[in-house]
């Protein structure tokens, strides 16, 4: 018995035959009990030291399978050690984070080329006066840009801004010249198209101070091209009408391999804007211009389609 119990321990490598062994061996109907039932065959003199030799070998077996549990115990502990070790040489799964959307990141190029010429960033509502948004901005009733059509009417003297320009009027008002300030933000016209969104960005600039012509706007808006387009860049001013300005111009910016291509509209401030906001038309001179973000996002990345923009698609929106 106790070869075979030597045998059979040296093989088991689990609990379930370590229980199925101490049954065999241990339990009550086990082999050891079976060894004392035949104590009461044999003759009384021989029972003592018959009954000693099973009991030596029952603690014998017991110690063995004592230390057979042991042994099993911390393999299976360094098993569950082994489970629960962290690896810090495996390469993470990378967490896909957002992704910043182009319109903004060339909106904030712009921010950061004339805030280094010297130009605040300040900001006004989307949610305009049409006085802000029109009237002080010399643009009368029977002007196109007020056409019910072109325009989000939210009351009759509230509207979306169709522009950037109002924040010049905020600016003057609030401020004494001279100023130097730019103007982000989002502007709303009713045109879906191709070219064309509901909801676009403007960056408005504005420029007060004794003496300013339109060499001081040239040489902005030339300084402002090519930081962003390039040292190639060129700047031209064709003669055009805005009612805030006078003289008025559309200007366009060369670039290589795409030609003149128009960018924003500009002009110097017209005496009347002055007077609205009580700066004197004699004592100062300014220009202004506002450009289309995503006009110039297009450019910059030869996007055709105007909608990509809003589409969302995050294969668009990451290769920006
Ligand atoms: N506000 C004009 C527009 O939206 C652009 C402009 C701004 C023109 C400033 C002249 C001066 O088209």
């Amino acid at each position: 018995v106790e070869m075979e119990a030597i045998e059979k321990l040296s093989k088991i490598s689990n609990v379930q035959e370590l229980e199925s062994f101490r049954i065999e061996f241990l339990g009550k109907k086990g082999k050891i009990t079976g060894l004392m039932k035949n104590l009461k065959n044999l003759p009384p003199e021989e029972r003592p030291a018959y009954g000693k030799r099973v009991n030596e070998l029952r603690e014998k077996i017991e110690k063995l399978f004592e230390e057979k549990r042991q042994q099993i115990q911390r393999i299976l502990e360094q098993e569950k050690m082994e489970k629960m070790r962290i690896d810090v040489t495996v390469p993470g799964a990378r967490r896909k984070l957002g992704h910043s959307h182009p319109v903004l990141k060339v909106m904030e190029e712009i921010e950061r080329i004339f805030v280094s010429m010297g130009f605040d960033v300040v900001e006004g509502p989307e949610i305009e006066t049409t006085w802000h948004n029109f009237d002080a901005l010399n643009t009368p009733e029977w002007h196109p840009a007020r056409d019910e059509h072109d325009s989000f009417y939210i009351t009759d003297d509230l509207l979306l801004r169709t522009h950037t320009s109002p924040v010049q009027i905020r600016t003057m008002l609030e401020r004494k010249p001279p100023i130097a300030i730019i103007s982000p933000g989002k502007v709303y016209r009713r045109d879906y198209d191709a070219t064309h969104l509901p909801m676009f960005h403007q960056v408005e600039g504005l420029h007060v101070d004794r003496d300013l012509s339109v060499a001081h706007l040239k040489f902005t808006l030339e300084e402002f091209a090519r930081r962003m387009f390039g040292e190639g860049a060129k700047v031209r001013l064709r003669p055009s009408f805005f009612p805030f300005t006078e003289p008025s111009f559309e200007v366009d910016v060369y670039l290589s391999g795409y030609g003149w291509l128009e960018i924003l509209g500009a002009g110097m401030v017209d005496p009347n804007v002055f007077l609205n906001v009580g700066y004197d038309p004699e004592e100062w001179t300014g220009y202004a211009f506002g450009m289309g973000v995503e006009r110039i996002a297009m450019l910059k990345y030869g996007i055709t389609d105007i909608r990509e923009f809003v589409r969302n698609d995050v294969r668009f929106l990451s290769s920006y």
